[in-house]
């Protein structure tokens, strides 16, 4: 329903003024969390020099300060949208996805803008980054031009009517600039990225180059939140913990550095499009042992190292102390079937992130050096299968697998 005779005048709800646009930009650039790819340790933020390594090799991230002589000072909007929505340098270079254009090509064209004029009002910083040095043959421009041709589409985000704008407006913020699908979904093993039928599945994958599992955010004996409350699941995205899970390692980054500044209504809208997901089969799904005589006595040996290394911290029945310690019993980052990040967890330890909801986060030691092999295979196949949890066991080669992973 338009009104004709305002037309000519142009349409002035669309008139953003700059400031209010910067705004909004900065807003959408926490949300899409530029900032954390695109800044060194200790760096200058926005300035790259970040290396993100990967089989493929080490990807060096860019600057995108305003300098016109080492950042995007030169660039102009259409540069820009060119990068976020076709995955383009400014000279028409492909790039390579992991800058996450695979998701934020959905993002609007004035979502983009706005992002383009806040990272232009910030301060230009002087800092020329090593290229990155990607192996041989991923090098090759034609290897990149065909993975491009094959698994990526350039493509707006499409508004689905049947469902309520909250819906739309979280599956926007996930499958965008949330750019969730970059971690949790599984990459293509032949050129080891992203295939294009796993677009927006958020069937979980290991993420390429670290030893970290994103699980499955479909998956009930994963992440999937469906029988959630959207208050857990909102409680869990702002502040990185909540009664049932806890966030770590790159997930804790990605709180800290972006969820954990959403609006409310965006908090909101996002929780309401995970716990929409349908169920998924996980992508792997061990049985948990029988209870075998010898399995009992192995158990046995993993609680007496529970009872002395974790029980002041995770309870004698592993509920854990509330907003403190995360419970182990019911805990799907506990029993889930890809062993890899309970496994680290224990050998290196961690935080979950600081957030305004969680302040001063409690933090777990790491075992690496208490425990060996063997007893840290006892204690989390005991940890797998007490207190109600039933899960595969984990054996002391995986564990030493593990060691060699964790850099
Ligand atoms: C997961 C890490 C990651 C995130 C998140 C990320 N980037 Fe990047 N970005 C990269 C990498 C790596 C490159 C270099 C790719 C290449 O050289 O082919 C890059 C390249 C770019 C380029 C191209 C620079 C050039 O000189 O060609 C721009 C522009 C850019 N990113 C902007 C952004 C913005 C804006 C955001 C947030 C909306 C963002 N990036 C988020 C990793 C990331
Ligand atoms: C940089 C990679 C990365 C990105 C991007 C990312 N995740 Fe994660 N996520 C992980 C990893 C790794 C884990 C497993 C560690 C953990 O449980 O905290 C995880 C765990 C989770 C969990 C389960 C926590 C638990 O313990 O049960 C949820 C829910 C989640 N992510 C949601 C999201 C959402 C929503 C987005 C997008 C807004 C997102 N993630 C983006 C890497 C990522
Ligand atoms: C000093 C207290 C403390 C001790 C001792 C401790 N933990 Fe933890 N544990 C924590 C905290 C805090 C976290 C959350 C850390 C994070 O988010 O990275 C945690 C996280 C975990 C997790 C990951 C849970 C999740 O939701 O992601 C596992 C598994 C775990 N601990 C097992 C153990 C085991 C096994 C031991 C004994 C070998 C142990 N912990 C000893 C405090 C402790």
């Amino acid at each position: 329903m338009g009104a004709p005779i305002t037309e000519k005048e142009g349409k002035p709800e669309m008139i953003i003024p700059a400031e209010q646009q910067r705004a909004r930009g900065a807003y959408l650039a926490r949300a899409a969390n530029c900032v954390g790819c695109h800044t060194a340790q200790g760096g200058p933020a926005y300035a790259g020099g970040r290396s993100l390594s990967t089989p493929f090799g080490t990807f060096i991230t860019t600057n995108i300060t305003p300098d016109k002589a080492t950042g995007i000072g030169d660039w102009n909007e259409e540069d820009f949208w060119k990068a976020m929505h076709e995955g383009k340098s400014r000279d028409g270079r492909p790039l390579y996805p992991a800058f996450p254009y695979t998701e934020y090509t959905k993002v609007t064209r004035e979502d983009s803008d706005a992002i383009f004029s806040h990272l232009q009002s910030l301060a230009p910083v002087a800092q020329r980054n090593p290229p990155s040095r990607i192996n041989f043959p991923y090098d090759l421009q034609p290897l990149l031009s065909l993975w491009r041709a094959i698994y990526f589409k350039p493509g707006l985000y499409q508004l689905d009517r049947n469902k309520s704008d909250e819906w739309n407006r979280g599956a926007y913020l996930v499958q965008g600039l949330g750019h969730c699908g970059a971690c949790h979904t599984e990459r293509n093993p032949l050129v080891g990225m992203r295939s294009a039928e796993g677009d927006a599945t958020l069937g979980g994958g290991q993420i390429m180059g670290s030893n970290w599992y994103a699980p499955s955010l479909t998956s009930s004996v994963e992440a999937g939140s469906a029988d959630w409350t959207v208050g857990e699941i909102v409680q869990l995205l702002v502040t990185g913990v909540s009664s049932r899970a806890t966030m770590s390692g790159p997930m804790a980054e990605v709180v800290g550095q972006s969820l954990q500044h959403l609006t409310r209504e965006d908090a909101l809208a996002m929780a309401v499009y995970l716990k929409s997901l349908p169920e998924s089969k996980p992508r792997s799904r061990a049985n948990a042992p029988a209870l075998t005589e010898e399995v009992q006595n192995w158990l046995r040996q993993g609680a007496r190292i529970y009872k002395q290394y974790c029980q002041d911290c995770h309870g004698a029945s592993g509920q854990g102390a509330p907003g403190i310690y995360p419970p182990l019993a019911g805990n799907r980052a506990v029993t889930m079937t890809p062993p890899i990040n309970v496994i680290r967890s224990v050998l290196n330890g961690g935080y979950p992130p600081v957030t305004a909801g969680n302040p001063r986060p409690y933090g777990m030691p790491p075992f690496a050096q208490a425990l060996h092999d063997g007893e840290v295979a006892l204690v989390l196949s005991y940890i797998r299968n007490a207190w109600g949890n039933r899960a595969s066991l984990i054996t002391a080669a995986q564990v030493d697998k593990s060691r060699e992973g964790i850099h």
